[in-house]
C-alpha cells in the first residue's frame, strides 16, 4: 500500500530530469530510462543501476562542493553548513551510502552532473510583471478570454536556448531576498553595461519595488540537471508593477547569463525552461489575468 508521501510524490512527478541524455553533454551521458511508476525510491527496484557522473569542469570551483570521497569534506546534511544552505524546502531528505537522494524519486543517474552541491542547489526566481497595454496606456484584454493580458520579463538562457525568468543561484550567505534583486538587475537590467541614468536614479525606487514582492513558490524544481544526488530547488517571487510606470517602464538589457531579454505576453501556450510554465500559471491565479 502505497502511503500519504508517495501520494505527494507522484502529484510532483519529475520528467524533465529523466529525458535520455543529461544536459551539456553533447548526448554523450545517458540516464537509465525511470518508468513513471517506478520514480519513488519506496519503490521497490533492486536492478536498478544507473550510471555515475559529475561534469570534470565543476572541479575546484568556488560555488561547488568537493568530491563525497575528499576526507576534508564533511558536509552538515540537512542544516546550515557554515554559511551553505543544505536544507530543503521539501523537508528532510534521506542519505544513502554517504550520498543525499532526491526528494522527488529517482532521475536515472548518480553523481553531481553539472550542479555544484550535492543535495539541494538553491536557486531565486523574480517573476516582474505588468499589464499589456496600447499606445494610449490602456490596458490590453484578450479577445476570447475578455481578460486582462499580463506580461512578464523573460530571459533566454545562454545555456539552453530556453527562455525562462530570469532567475540565478543564491551565493553562499547571501538573503534569498537579495538574490531575487541582483539576478534581476545582472540578466535582465545589464546595469554594468547599459546602466542608464535613469535607473542609477531609480535606486531607492528599485529597493522599494523589491521589497513589496509576493511568494509564488519554493520547492523542488523539476530541472533537467537533476541526478538521484543533487538536485534544483527555487523560492519563486512576483513583482508587480500596477502602473506600468516604474519598473514596467525600464529599458532592458541583457546581460550575464542572459542572451535576450524581452517582455512576454503570458498566456498558456508558452514553453519556458524548467518548471518556470508552473510557476508563472500561479501568478496568473493571483491577477486573474488570461490565461
Ligand atoms: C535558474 C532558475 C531556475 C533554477 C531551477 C537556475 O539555474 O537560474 O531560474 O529556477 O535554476 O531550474
Amino acid at each position: 500500500m502505497l502511503g500519504g508521501r508517495s501520494t505527494v510524490l507522484f502529484r510532483m512527478l519529475h520528467r524533465k530530469c529523466r529525458s535520455q541524455f543529461y544536459p551539456r553533454t553533447n548526448n554523450t551521458v545517458s540516464r537509465t530510462f525511470v518508468p513513471d511508476e517506478k520514480v519513488p525510491w519506496d519503490i521497490i527496484w533492486e536492478e536498478y543501476n544507473p550510471a555515475t557522473f559529475t561534469a570534470s569542469h565543476i572541479n575546484g570551483q568556488p560555488w561547488a562542493d568537493p568530491a563525497i570521497t575528499d576526507s576534508n569534506f564533511h558536509p552538515q546534511w540537512n542544516r546550515i553548513d557554515g554559511n551553505i544552505n543544505r536544507k530543503s524546502h521539501m523537508g528532510q531528505y534521506q542519505i544513502v551510502d554517504f550520498l543525499p537522494l532526491n526528494p522527488l524519486g529517482r532521475t536515472g543517474l548518480r553523481g553531481r552532473g553539472v550542479l555544484g552541491r550535492w543535495g539541494p542547489n538553491h536557486a531565486a526566481d523574480p517573476i516582474v510583471t505588468r499589464w499589456k497595454r496600447d499606445e494610449s496606456h490602456n490596458v490590453e484584454f484578450h479577445s476570447v478570454t475578455k481578460k486582462p493580458i499580463l506580461q512578464f520579463i523573460a530571459i533566454q538562457r545562454r545555456d539552453t536556448g530556453e527562455w525562462a525568468i530570469p532567475g540565478g543561484m543564491v551565493d553562499p550567505g547571501e538573503m534569498v531576498t537579495s538574490t531575487l534583486k541582483r539576478e534581476f538587475m545582472e540578466e535582465a537590467l545589464n546595469i554594468l553595461e547599459c546602466g542608464s541614468d535613469k535607473i542609477e536614479k531609480s535606486n531607492a525606487l528599485i529597493d522599494k519595488f523589491f521589497d513589496e514582492g509576493e511568494d509564488i513558490y519554493h520547492g523542488y524544481v523539476d530541472d533537467p540537471r537533476n541526478t538521484d544526488n543533487a538536485w534544483m530547488e527555487t523560492v519563486a517571487m512576483n513583482f508587480h508593477d500596477e502602473s506600468g510606470t516604474s519598473v514596467g517602464a525600464f529599458p532592458l538589457c541583457a546581460g550575464d547569463d542572459a542572451v535576450n531579454v524581452r517582455w512576454m505576453d503570458i498566456s498558456k501556450e508558452l514553453t519556458l525552461y524548467a518548471s518556470h510554465n508552473d510557476f508563472i500559471a500561479k501568478v496568473v491565479a493571483k491577477h486573474n489575468s488570461h490565461w
